[in-house]
């Protein structure tokens, strides 16, 4: 295994080819806390999905605008939206080596898409193996969380609007309280994170994303872990199914 140390970041960065990552769970599920750790180790990029929506509702952007509503309510932003948008983002250098997608895809609609997407990658790299490999199959890592553990955990969050650091109030709270350990810029509360819209998350959840786990299930990509852990205990086993799988 090839290793850097990144001085920068003061962790040691795996520089190997990994390939595709999904992080698939419920909201609150620990997806984003999982993917910025991912992310720093490998030496590859987190895509979030809701965190590139956020931003173009923010910079009041064409998707955007049209995005704010449907988010403010708990739904999904329409397919071919999404997948624009994710197809945009791929081809940016940094996912030479691999990626994490963090709450993409949602439906089984943009599964197919992905799969569609990664093989058409594939194919325009044929014959170089180590581009190939960064577009290969997805490792599907599903975060497994009680309800009732979800619902406290998105009435503790907070997080940096600076820095992207996520934090809660009774887990993982900063040094100082409503304070960024990083930045110092204050923490805040994600409107989506009101107890009625994040049981309308939920819903949207079991109809149109649950479904993924029996799909990444049937093509052998999925693999199950316990998200109620500790975050280094999800974090070794999340880092056990990359190596794992990556070996296979
Ligand atoms: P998105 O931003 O993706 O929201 P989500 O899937 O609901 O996930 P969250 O960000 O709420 O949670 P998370 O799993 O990342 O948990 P986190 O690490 O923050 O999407 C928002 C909206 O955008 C959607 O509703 C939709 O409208 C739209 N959208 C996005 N993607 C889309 C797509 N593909 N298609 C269509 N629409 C899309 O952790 C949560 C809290 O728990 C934190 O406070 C954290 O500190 C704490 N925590 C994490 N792990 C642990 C642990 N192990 N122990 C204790 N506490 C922990």
């Amino acid at each position: 295994m090839e290793v850097q140390t990144s001085a920068a970041v003061g962790v040691q960065t795996n520089t190997r080819i990994t390939g595709p990552i999904i992080l698939l769970g419920p909201p609150a599920a620990g997806k984003g806390t999982q993917a910025k750790l991912i992310a720093q180790t490998f030496g590859i990029p987190q895509i979030s999905t809701g965190d590139i929506l956020r931003a173009n509702v923010a910079q009041k952007t064409e998707l955007g605008l049209k995005a704010k509503a449907i988010m403010e309510r708990g739904d999904l932003v329409p397919d071919e939206l999404v997948c624009d948008m994710v197809a945009d983002r791929l081809l940016e250098a940094d996912c030479c080596r691999g990626f994490i997608l963090d709450g993409f895809p949602r439906t089984v609609g943009q599964a197919e898409w992905l799969d569609a997407q990664l093989e058409k990658m594939r194919s325009c790299k044929a014959g170089d193996m180590a581009a190939q490999k960064a577009c290969a199959a997805p490792v599907v890592i599903r975060l497994i969380v009680d309800y009732n553990v979800l619902r406290q955990r998105v009435t503790g969050r907070r997080s940096c609007p600076t820095c992207g650091r996520i934090y809660n109030v009774y887990f993982q709270p900063p040094k100082v309280q409503g304070i960024c350990d990083v930045d110092g810029t204050s923490l805040v509360t994600r409107p989506d994170d009101a107890e009625d819209v994040f049981a309308e998350r939920m819903k949207t959840y079991d109809r149109q994303t649950l479904p993924l786990v029996d799909y990444y299930r049937a093509r052998g990509r999925l693999v199950e872990v316990n998200g109620e852990q500790p975050v280094e205990e999800v974090m070794a086993q999340a880092f056990g199914a990359i190596e794992n799988v990556n070996r296979l």
